[in-house]
């Protein structure tokens, strides 16, 4: 199958009145479990290199990248590629040449005003190069361990304040902050469906929820049913890849290629992939 753009998998999902999922890719190993998830489910999906992820590359985006969108373009299911929680505007650049449909910027760190600017220059390049665009306006926490509490001001994402931000930025999707938090090891996160409403009818783009390992099955098929599109998941994957590793070593002190954890901790996130698709694609 040949890459599909992240803009016609949001388009589709949302028509059938579904939302697709964004899975973190750190390793080629993630690529292939997250690609082996989605065929056993027969569901499409999008595979996401953020920023960090290529900084624990050695800062060099395109070894992940081509490995990814060669796994992408042999799958059995359609499948994009998106570079995500950029903050660098030279890695921005790169991503036009890689093989990405679809960039998230993050200036959500900054003031309003500095964030509006910083998208707005973001996405006019985005479109100029032919790439969906997202940005984040109201905080996510969990980012670099940065906590902020769920009713913490900047916690949230404010109506007519999305309202101004989408107009002034031109950006085509929007990450939201309405009760999940990044990097969550436990499924304790509550959504605020009444937020996601008001939201989804305040803003005529597709909704992003990041920090979505966080949040409980039930309220993840909520908040899809109040207006999210498109489902961010990392964390998730990883508390299966590395205790399936964590396990076999346990029980296991003379193995040394790594050939032999790697399939079961692969094979781990695959599962992980095929359960969270079942409820985004519900
Ligand atoms: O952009 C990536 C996601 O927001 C992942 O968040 O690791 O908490 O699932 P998570
Ligand atoms: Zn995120």
């Amino acid at each position: 199958m040949t890459l599909r753009s992240t803009d016609e998998l949001i388009t589709e999902a949302r028509a059938g009145g579904r939302a697709v999922a964004a899975f973190n890719v750190i390793t080629l190993e993630h690529a292939e479990g997250i690609v082996a998830g989605a065929e056993q489910v027969g569901v499409p999906v999008i595979l996401q290199i953020s920023e960090n992820a290529v900084k624990f590359h050695g800062g060099s985006l395109l070894p992940i990248a081509r490995a990814s969108a060669a796994v992408a373009q042999s799958a059995g299911v359609p499948v994009s590629l998106h570079l995500d929680h950029v903050e660098d505007e030279a890695l921005l650049r790169q991503a036009a040449d890689a093989g990405f449909s679809s960039v998230m910027f993050d200036a959500s760190h900054a003031e309003y005003a500095e964030n509006v600017e910083a998208t707005r220059r973001a996405a006019e390049w985005a479109h100029r190069n032919g790439l969906l665009i997202e940005a984040e306006l109201g905080q996510v926490g969990g980012k670099d361990g940065v906590h902020l509490g769920a009713h913490e001001p900047g916690a949230r994402t404010d109506p007519d304040e999305a309202v101004a931000y989408v107009a002034a930025t031109g950006v085509d999707a929007l990450a939201v902050a309405v009760g999940s938090s990044h990097a969550m090891t436990t499924r304790t996160a509550g959504l605020d469906f009444e937020l996601i409403e008001r939201l989804r009818d305040a803003v005529a783009i597709p909704l992003v929820l990041h920090g979505s390992s966080g949040v409980p099955d039930e309220a993840l098929a909520a908040g899809i049913r109040a207006g999210i599109v498109k489902v961010n998941i990392g964390t998730a994957l990883n508390l299966a890849y590395t205790g399936a590793v964590r396990s076999f070593l346990d029980a296991d002190a003379k193995t040394v290629d790594p050939r032999k954890f790697l399939k079961p901790a692969r094979a781990a996130l695959a599962e992980t992939v095929a359960q969270m698709l079942a409820v985004v694609s519900g």
